[in-house]
């Protein structure tokens, strides 16, 4: 983990609401994996005070690219830096997506939850390892990629303006209906709603599922425990102390295995 001054080479929308930045950060580049995150100081005064985590999205030759949804004071900066500016960034962050061995991977994000998938997926392709794309948004133009069943990218959308009419997860049913993915490792990152739900849905059918949580947090490096995830535990009621009911988002995860989770 280092504190990196990025230089930013481009920022602009990729769709209704989000946008990429493509960052020159040599340090980082060099070692972060899909589904790390970097923490990001929104500016050099107090305001606000807290650098804002966001995912890795894409790595290569030497540059970082973010996906990220304007929702407040911070992405609302993000928005207007312009090619050029220095940007300090403390990365890589985090233990990032447990790669597959045999099974088929299939991809599920939603709403700020498609970078960490997005670089997921970039690895894959660059691997050559086969698997499935699910994206979900609300309507048509929050998506950049193109539903291209054949292609294995699936799009959903809330009211059907594109791809399948639904939830990420309605996606995953239908793929799961007309094949059988008994062989399937899903990874998952959205909304925390969409997360319960995938997690629902892969702990019935007792299917693997990585789960990239995004906990609002506030240091990223273990120090203020705001970022605490509860996990289940076998151990008797006695010997279930804080330490081993808690684990931290920013260093312990995002990742974790959905059957992990409370
Ligand atoms: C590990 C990690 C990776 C992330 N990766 C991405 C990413 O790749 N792209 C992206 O767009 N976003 C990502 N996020 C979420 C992102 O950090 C927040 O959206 C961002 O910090 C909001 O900052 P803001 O100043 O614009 O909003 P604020 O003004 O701080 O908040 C606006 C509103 O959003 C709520 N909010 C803030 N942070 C979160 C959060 N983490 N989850 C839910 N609600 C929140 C606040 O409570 C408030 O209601 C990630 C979060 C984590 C923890
Ligand atoms: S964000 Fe501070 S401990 Fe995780």
């Amino acid at each position: 983990m280092v504190i990196e001054d990025g230089i930013v080479r481009s920022n602009s929308a990729l769709a209704r609401g989000i946008y990429r930045m493509d960052l020159d950060a040599p340090e980082i580049s060099a070692s972060a994996k899909p589904g790390q995150f970097v923490n990001i100081l929104i500016s050099s005064d107090t305001n606000p005070l807290l650098r804002r985590p966001m995912s890795v999205a894409s790595c290569t030759d030497g540059c970082i690219a973010l996906i990220y949804k304007v929702i407040g004071t911070g992405t609302m900066a993000m928005r207007e830096w312009q090619t050029g500016d220095t940007v300090s960034l403390l990365g890589p962050l985090g233990n990032g997506w447990e790669m597959p061995s045999k099974k088929l991977p299939i991809l599920a994000g939603g709403g700020v939850g498609i970078a960490p998938i997005n670089y997921l997926h970039e690895e894959l392709e660059r691997q050559g390892v086969k698997h499935l794309l699910i994206m979900g948004a609300r309507q048509a133009d929050e998506h950049f990629l193109s539903h291209a069943p054949d292609k294995n990218i699936i799009l959903t959308t809330d009211d059907g303006s594109t791809g399948i009419k639904g939830t990420v997860v309605d996606g995953l049913t239908q793929l799961c209906e007309q094949s059988t993915y008994e062989d399937a490792v899903i990874y998952g990152c959205g909304p925390s709603a969409m997360l319960t739900a995938l997690m629902s849905y892969t702990n019935e059918r007792q299917l693997p599922c990585q789960l990239a949580t995004e906990e609002i947090m506030a240091c990223g490096i273990g120090l203020c425990q705001g970022c605490a995830v509860e996990v289940k535990t076998h151990m008797a009621i006695s010997d279930r102390s804080y330490r081993k009911r808690i684990k931290l988002a920013c260093l312990d995860g995002p990742v974790f295995w959905a059957h992990e989770l409370v």
